[in-house]
């Protein structure tokens, strides 16, 4: 198959219609800061028992198109010695990658960051592809603080990285998900959240057709337009969906795959909420689905660490069904009625 067509394919199983995408690749310290959250001690075999739960559950096929592993999980193995990789390929599920090496400090701009971890990427991405990596994600964060800051070096550093992976990860025929992530911190207004991510998307293509990046092979993890958590003027599930589509539309090429959102630290509820009225709004020209990690996981992590191991089952299965029928647009406020956890 020829290398934009393989790329173009995958693309479409990984936005196929009401699927989404689980994000279970907190790095090392994040993992730590989770765990150490419900009382689970950080050990190598409580993350792979952990993330085998997530991966292997029966019915998660049904709402997941992939999941974004962690270095040290695409390395590991089932109970049964089937590598993880294996055991989402079994069921349909694409494994993804997540290949930065985090974010560090921007030099000569204090409180911004560039996400590092380009060198030796293409050898990890043909280890990676040996794998099975279909798709790969790099995080870069952009930090709000009022009117001073993003910086324009913020933008640009972090732009260019991305494009770089983004070429890198499409030589190896994998599909990069480009996740500029405007952080929820701080206590800007919606308006100020809106101007700083249609900057961070304009600089970002930009970059990406510099590097002469093929657009119809990438997706874009976005975060959504909201206020800062610490403002005092909140605004309504309408709104942020209303300002999110409308910054997407203007400022994202519409021959991109498609687009999936991480939750940022919103509840569950709110990030499934505000991806259903996106969707209810409708007129985007690419699909836009979920790619969540502690939207799905945050009430799953809990009852499997207090040891309810099926109660932990139906809460997730819960979680991905929500969001599955907020990428259609038919999620409903009831459907939360119906908890089984
Ligand atoms: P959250 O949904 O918890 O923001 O995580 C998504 C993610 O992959 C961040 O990189």
């Amino acid at each position: 198959m020829k290398f934009e067509d393989k790329l173009k394919n995958t693309a479409k199983v990984m936005l196929a219609s009401g699927k989404g995408l689980l994000a279970a690749d907190e790095s090392s310290n994040t993992i730590a800061k989770r765990f150490e959250a419900v009382g689970l001690e950080n050990t190598e075999e409580n993350r792979r028992t952990y993330r085998q739960f997530l991966l292997s559950a029966p019915g998660n096929e049904a709402f997941l198109s992939g999941v974004i592993l962690f270095d040290e999980t695409i390395r590991q193995k089932n109970d049964n010695g089937t590598p993880l990789a294996d055991v989402l390929k079994q069921k349909g599920i694409i494994p993804g990658i997540k290949v930065d090496a985090g974010a560090k400090d921007l030099a000569l701009h204090e409180g911004e960051k560039v996400t590092e971890g380009l060198d030796g990427l293409r050898e990890r991405f043909s280890e990676y592809a040996k794998m099975g990596a279909g798709f790969a994600k790099w995080r870069a964060v952009i930090t709000i603080e009022r009117d001073t800051l993003p910086s324009s070096a913020c933008y640009s550093a972090n732009a260019d990285g991305l494009a770089r992976y983004a070429a890198l990860a499409q030589e190896a025929g994998i599909v990069p998900v480009v996740e500029p992530e405007v952080l929820l911190d701080g206590d800007h207004s919606i308006e100020r959240c809106y101007e700083v991510t249609a900057k961070t998307l304009d600089t970002l293509f930009a970059a990406l057709k510099n590097q002469d990046v093929m657009i119809e092979g990438v997706v874009l993890k976005s975060s959504m337009v909201l206020p800062g958590k610490d403002c005092k003027d909140r605004a309504t599930v309408q709104t942020v969906a209303e300002q999110t589509l409308k910054c997407l539309k203007e400022h994202v090429p519409a021959n991109l795959a498609g687009v999936v959102f991480l939750s940022g630290g919103q509840t569950e509820e709110e990030a499934t909420a505000h991806l259903d009225a996106m969707n209810k709004l409708g007129g985007a020209p690419w699909p836009l689905t979920f790619s969540y990690s502690r939207a799905i996981q945050n009430p799953v992590l809990k009852l499997w660490a207090a040891g309810e191991k099926e109660k932990a089952l139906a809460a997730y299965l819960h979680r991905c069904q929500a969001n599955s029928l907020a990428a259609h647009g038919k999620w409903s406020e009831n459907f939360e009625a119906n908890h089984l956890y």
